[in-house]
């Protein structure tokens, strides 16, 4: 396994790879790898030759006040992570290298960027896109793979991809859950173990919208308010925003049918959590990932 910190370095190699025909695959991270990570580097692995990862902690996608100093870090466990799972090249490049001064270029995708979390965190989804963007440059793949969980992320990139036509494929994976439902992410280490705890309304508020809707609920303020009541049993709760939207445009809806999406972000103590999950019709039956159909 190759790890290349290097911009030009990685052009170049990405360069001889597709002149010797072979596919790239792609899956950016901001590194403190977990299950939810690796799951996304064994779904791009058979669909590629070259499997390339970033770690990158990009300084662009936190506000001010957000939490880009205590982001978790761990290179050595990640590079060890990586070989375990086949990764052929980590990139791994500075922050200075990537936004050299001055740095006067953004990408910005419209209105989906400006809703939900980029509603809470102003100039978010900027900073995801431009770093995507560069790095889509750098690492020249063919297929990209992303997490569900960032759901409002994943429908941003495609829309770039589309507008801007980036010949990449933009591939989306399912959120990958600890056993007793949390979704998995970076920010879970900074919760204590109390806050562990109570971090587990986002998926039993998730799974109860879930059931009503299974029980012929449509009316999203009847659902949101069974959501908050959930969620108001964690005493370290509070609700950033729950939002159901439909799956493409991210348009609020009022009543739930084929294709909408519920997310979620929500505070535990100091921590800001997220989690979605997509209804479908299925059978002439509203259904989402939750809860298994019953027998
Ligand atoms: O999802 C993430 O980890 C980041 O937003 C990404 C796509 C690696 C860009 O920094």
């Amino acid at each position: 396994m190759k790890i290349v910190s290097d911009i030009r370095e990685m052009q170049q190699l990405a360069g001889h790879y597709r002149q010797q025909g072979k596919t790239i695959g792609f899956v950016p991270t901001m590194g403190y790898l977990h299950e939810g990570h690796l799951s996304l580097m064994r779904r791009a692995r058979p669909q590629c030759d070259i499997l390339v990862v970033s770690i990158f902690v990009n300084p662009t996608q936190f506000g001010p006040n957000e939490d880009f100093e205590r982001y978790p870090r761990d290179f050595d466990r990640d590079e060890r992570l990586c070989r375990e799972v086949g990764v052929d090249v980590v990139f791994y490049p500075t922050a200075d290298a990537m936004y050299p001064q001055p740095y006067l270029t953004y990408v910005h995708v419209e209105k989906l960027s400006e809703t939900m979390c980029g509603a809470s965190r102003p100039g978010h989804f900027r900073g995801v896109t431009t770093v995507v963007t560069k790095l889509f440059n750098i690492v020249q793949p063919h297929i990209a793979v992303f997490g569900q969980k960032d759901y409002q992320q994943s429908l941003i990139i495609r829309q770039m991809v589309r507008d801007l036509n980036f010949d990449v494929q933009i591939d989306v994976a399912p959120i990958v859950r600890e056993v007793d439902g949390l979704a998995m992410s970076s920010r879970n280490k900074y919760l204590s173990s109390e806050e562990r705890q109570q971090a587990l309304v986002l998926y039993r508020s998730l799974t109860r919208a879930e059931e009503l809707i299974r029980e012929g609920e449509r009316n999203v303020d009847t659902l949101l308010q069974a959501m908050k009541t959930v969620i108001s049993e964690a005493p370290d709760a509070r609700i950033d925003y729950i939002a159901i939207v439909d799956a493409e445009t991210l348009e609020p809806l009022s009543t739930v049918r084929h294709n909408t999406v519920i997310a979620l972000a929500v505070y535990i103590g100091t921590t800001r959590l997220i989690d979605n999950t997509w209804i479908r019709e299925k059978d002439g039956k509203l259904v989402g990932q939750l809860v298994s159909p019953r027998q």
